[in-house]
């Protein structure tokens, strides 16, 4: 017997079940217990396992995530059992109506109703046999779907086995992408010139159905799971009973979701989150009502198209009214120009909205929106504005259509509109402008994170010449800063400390900041995992990068074209001289302030602590203890008998915690101190 072999294969196994269990507490507890770069080491350790020795490699290992060939096509797959969808319903006459439409049904008896949310984003069914992942497939027409197997395993969210022995199971729920990542997959794809996509639930669609699952893997989908299609051996008497469940066999199951015995307590709830929603990370299109009891659903039935014992309740679209007093050009890192509607400012779904991208010159043309002109607004996935169309009834005949200027708005150099491209670019590569958004990037809070160095600074810097680059920022004496209008003594002090601090930040960061086009957060966090140093970066060839699993031939071809760059390569000298980090074993310093920025309300009594002692906890590893649930909160940290900040908390989407999660929470970033994880919240995660 190989002895080496043996004891490899326990290794890697011991491995698994950890990165397992991390990858649950991240993905699906959203309450991590360990540092980004120590899972980084136990994915690598089994990567390095693996490649040894290939014969241990198994389908459900996580390094198996993202791998294998773009494909030439989907299969189609037959579902068992039909995927349905729903009725819907508009408005609390046709909820009161369905609720009649069941208790007729059920000859009177007593009903309990669950209700959860709606989530926007793409139904899948998933397939697990001896409690393995085998095949996931789309929706389709309910009958027939795709097989997105390969796909569907980048999202880590979704367990690749389960915690508990099902000979078989086929469960169903949605795959979305969060709205922040919505929001930043469309910024870099405005910047690239290409088209976007109209709400999150195009862009997971758009992103399951690639033939290279390396593509979606980039796309921090995640996904909710809410039934099941066949579960043999689950003895399964209830809906919520199904839901709890599927959480214990290591499912994400939304944790919004309540148990209601009339329709009066269902329409405040629905009400309550047609505004709770846009605290969300996430978009709803509204709420899901189903018959609890799974025998009384069987006794509903179902039509052709939907079951008899659920229904949609959609929210109404939010669109308001508005006017464009004007058209702006931004001109971004990368030299594009996007138009964006200056507009009477108008409130919209939970803010006030004062100006809505237009996207591209041919948008504008196409919605035949004119400066002047009577505008719709809505928030594509309930975040970005967006101008949908103008109310033509309304024009006096002063309007005026808009025409792209045929030189830079900011810097006068000639602009060009490559064939097949929707985007016009500003030529000049010492653009002010472009180089003023290259400073904000670099210093943005998911890059360099140097606060209090606003755009307002920066632009002041670049007209003084005394920032032309962001290696620039790295010279900056006391003087030169305290000379800037507005600027003080004191606030010039912090800023050269926030500067100085940047230094020490770990080297995805820094990756991420240089702005490499096609390389978000992930590529950097992959491409620094993947080469250790910047050194060994800017050597990397076109086929050394494409060789790693996740990075595509566009994020290659970037990355080399920007390391061969002269200009690229004088700044990146100028940083190493510096002294900043270039290396990936230098984590960011142990801070000890690893709940920096936090905000933490305690309801309810602890068992372990007093209140005193839970603020001091927190206040001592850098949190902060506010006394009223808001938007800001972080967590709200539930004892015995929670009061109303609790249901706050709940209305507000704001992440409960119970008193044994809390105390894992302060026991871990003791001892960690590490303070460089993500921010919390469900599904917003970055760990690559
Ligand atoms: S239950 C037979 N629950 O909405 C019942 N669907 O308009 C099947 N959806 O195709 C659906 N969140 O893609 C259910 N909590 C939820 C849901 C949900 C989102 C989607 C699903 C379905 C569509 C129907």
């Amino acid at each position: 017997m190989d002895t080496g072999l043996e004891k490899a294969r326990a290794r890697a196994e011991e491995l698994r079940r950890e990165i397992e269990h991390h990858d649950y507490r991240y993905y699906v507890l959203d309450d991590p217990e360990i540092s980004d770069a120590r899972y980084d080491a136990l994915m690598r350790e089994l990567t390095a396992l693996e490649k040894e020795y290939p014969q241990l490699i198994t389908p459900a290992s996580p390094t198996r995530r993202v791998g294998g060939q773009p494909r030439e096509g989907f299969a189609p797959v037959r579902h068992r059992t039909p995927l349905l969808s729903l009725a819907n319903a508009f408005d609390e006459g046709e909820l009161f109506d369905f609720d009649r439409r069941v208790r007729q049904a059920l000859s009177g008896e007593t009903v309990e109703y669950v209700v959860e949310l709606k989530i926007d984003g793409l139904a899948v069914a998933l397939r697990y046999e001896n409690s393995r992942f085998v095949q996931g497939a789309t929706r389709g027409d309910g009958e027939t779907g795709e097989e997105i197997t390969p796909n569907l395993k980048t999202v880590r969210a979704m367990p690749l086995r389960l915690r508990r022995t099902v000979p078989v199971l086929e469960v169903r729920g949605e795959v979305y992408m969060p709205k922040r990542s919505f929001a930043r997959l469309n910024e870099a794809r405005e910047e690239a010139g290409e088209p976007l996509f109209a709400n999150p639930r195009n862009a997971a669609a758009g992103s399951l159905r690639q033939l290279d699952p390396a593509v979606t893997a980039a796309r921090q989908l995640s996904l909710f799971v809410y039934g099941v299609g066949e579960a043999g051996g689950l003895d399964l008497q209830s809906h919520s009973q199904t839901l709890d469940v599927l959480a214990e066999l290591g499912f994400p199951v939304n944790r919004e979701r309540r148990l209601f015995a009339d329709m009066e307590g269902i329409i405040d709830y629905c009400r309550r989150w047609q505004q709770a929603r846009f605290d969300l990370a996430y978009a709803i299109d509204g709420l899901v009502i189903k018959v609890n009891s799974l025998e009384q659903q069987a006794r509903l039935g179902a039509t052709m198209k939907s079951p008899r014992w659920a229904i949609a309740y959609k929210f109404p679209a939010e669109q308001a009214k508005s006017r464009v007093l004007g058209i702006m050009l931004r001109v971004g890192r990368t030299g594009v120009l996007t138009p964006t509607a200056i507009l009477e400012p108008v409130h919209l779904a939970g803010t006030t909205v004062s100006r809505a991208t237009l996207h591209n010159e041919d948008i504008i043309r196409e919605r035949d929106i004119r400066i002047g002109d009577a505008v719709l607004v809505q928030k594509a996935g309930d975040i970005i504005p967006e101008v949908v169309a103008a109310v033509p009834e309304d024009r006096t005949g002063k309007e005026e259509p808009f025409v792209m200027p045929s030189v830079c708005p900011a810097c006068g150099a000639a602009v060009v509109r490559p064939p097949g491209e929707a985007a016009t670019r500003c030529t000049n590569l010492a653009c002010p402008a472009r180089r003023r958004e290259g400073l904000i990037h670099f210093v943005s809070r998911h890059a360099m994170d140097i606060g209090g160095l606003g755009p307002a600074v920066l632009g002041q810097l670049l007209a003084a010449g005394l920032v032309r680059d962001p290696a620039d920022l790295y010279t900056l004496r006391h003087e030169d800063l305290a000379a800037l209008e507005r600027l003080g003594d004191k606030s010039a002090a912090n800023l050269l400390q926030a500067i100085a601090k940047s230094k020490a930040n770990p080297l995805h960061r820094l990756i991420f900041a240089l702005g490499i086009r096609h390389v978000g957060e992930r590529a950097a966090r992959i491409l620094a995992g993947h080469f250790g140093s910047l050194d060994r970066l800017t050597r990397a060839t076109r086929e050394e990068l494409q060789a790693i699993p996740e990075i595509g031939p566009a994020i290659a071809d970037s990355v080399v074209n920007f390391f061969a760059g002269e200009q690229n390569r004088r700044v990146l000298e100028k940083l190493a001289a510096a002294g900043v980090n270039m290396r990936q074993e230098a984590e960011a310093p142990a801070g000890g302030r690893p709940l920096a920025g936090k905000v933490f309300v305690l309801t309810g009594t602890l068992a372990g602590f007093t209140r005193q002692q839970a603020q001091e906890l927190i206040e001592g590893l850098g949190g902060r203890v506010a006394s009223s649930v808001s938007k800001k909160t972080s967590y709200v940290v539930a004892g015995e008998d929670p009061g109303g900040k609790y249901d706050r908390a709940l209305a507000l989407g704001v992440p409960v915690m119970r008193e044994d999660q809390f105390t894992a929470l302060v026991a871990g970033a003791g001892a960690e101190q590490s303070g460089n994880r993500p921010s919390g919240g469900q599904a917003e995660n970055s760990r690559t």
